[in-house]
């Protein structure tokens, strides 16, 4: 994996790169650096640990427990998601087809930087969502931050037809929380608490209110917040302006067809605009990072 575009400040001056990050140590010098000098073009393995640094959430976050400056974020909402060059954002009804290892260690360790993963019902239906892994190599990193031993799992559901008897509810490490709506059933929502799962009411109709779902889960401390989509919940999130950063894979495949985009919905009529602040690549998969502006 090779970096292409700087996290770090570009206004800094140029280091000398590192002796073993000069070009002639590919494919194993280093890629640490501050300048856009060729040390960032250098391709090597990433470990978990400099990618956990590279996706940081911003700092300092104010939660419950630990209050920052009046001008730092609230909570950080990022959205991981991959698409082909020609839009897609699945392939026979999975994501899986079009992502890569590079792409699932990025997975990972989005996954190993988070309070808290939303993810809308139809993904946990058709991907077969299991509960969060702990991990050790996040493990002290998270322990440090205060977070539990992995992210809590947040399914967005109006109807709540969900397979409350699966692992993700029943055995997770950290209980799976399920936000709807005012409206739910209140069956299906008595079946989910007995499985274990612990239901949030973050809309006043059958739906999640996204300003609302976020905030709440916020307000239990879980600022540190991704979502994992898929398209139509990442496009309500889009649309209400809480989506603070995408996190976007460039897979290098054409599927054609009329798969799903990232984002389904309504079309918005002024566009959310991003700045790129940063971009990987690896075996032509592009890991680009979006943050609103
Ligand atoms: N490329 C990627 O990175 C990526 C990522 C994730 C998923 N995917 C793919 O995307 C597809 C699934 O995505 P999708 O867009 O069809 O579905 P989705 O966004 O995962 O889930 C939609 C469902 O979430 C619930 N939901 C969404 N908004 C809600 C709201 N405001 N209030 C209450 N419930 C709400 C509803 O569940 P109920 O029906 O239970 O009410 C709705 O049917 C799959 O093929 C998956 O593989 C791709």
């Amino acid at each position: 994996m090779r970096r292409l575009f700087p996290v770090t400040d570009r206004t800094a001056p140029a280091a000398a790169p590192p002796p073993e990050a000069r070009p002639e140590a590919r494919p194993s010098g280093r890629s640490e650096g501050r300048s856009e000098a060729p040390v960032n073009l250098v391709d090597r393995e990433w470990t978990l640990d400099e990618l956990a640094e590279a996706y940081a959430y911003p700092a300092p976050l104010t939660t419950p427990d630990a209050p920052a400056p009046s001008d730092a974020p609230h909570r950080w909402l990022r959205a991981n998601m991959v698409s082909t060059l020609d839009g897609a954002a699945q392939h026979d009804g999975r994501s899986q087809a079009i992502s890569s290892d590079a792409d699932m260690r990025i997975f990972g360790t989005l996954r190993g930087l988070a309070d808290v993963v939303i993810v809308g019902a139809e993904t946990v239906r058709l991907e077969g969502y299991r509960p969060a892994r702990a991990r050790d190599a996040f493990a002290a990193r998270r322990a440090a931050d205060g977070q539990a031993p992995a992210p809590a799992i947040a399914v967005v559901s109006a109807s709540l037809n969900l397979d409350f008897s699966l692992p993700l509810f029943t055995s997770p490490l950290v209980p799976t929380l399920v936000l709807t709506g005012a409206a739910a059933s209140p069956d299906r929502v008595r079946d989910a608490e007995k499985a274990g799962a612990r239901v949030i009411v973050a809309g006043d109709g059958p739906g999640v209110e996204p300003d609302r779902a976020v905030t709440a889960l916020a307000d239990m401390g879980l600022v540190r917040q991704l979502t994992e989509g898929g398209p139509r919940l990442l496009g309500q999130f889009a649309a209400a302006g809480v989506l603070d950063e995408l996190c976007l894979t460039v897979a290098p495949l054409l599927t054609v067809g009329s798969a799903q985009r990232i984002t389904g919905g309504p079309v918005l009529p002024d566009p959310e605009r991003f700045a790129l602040a940063a971009v990987l690549e690896e075996a032509g998969f592009l890991f680009t990072r979006y943050r609103r502006i």
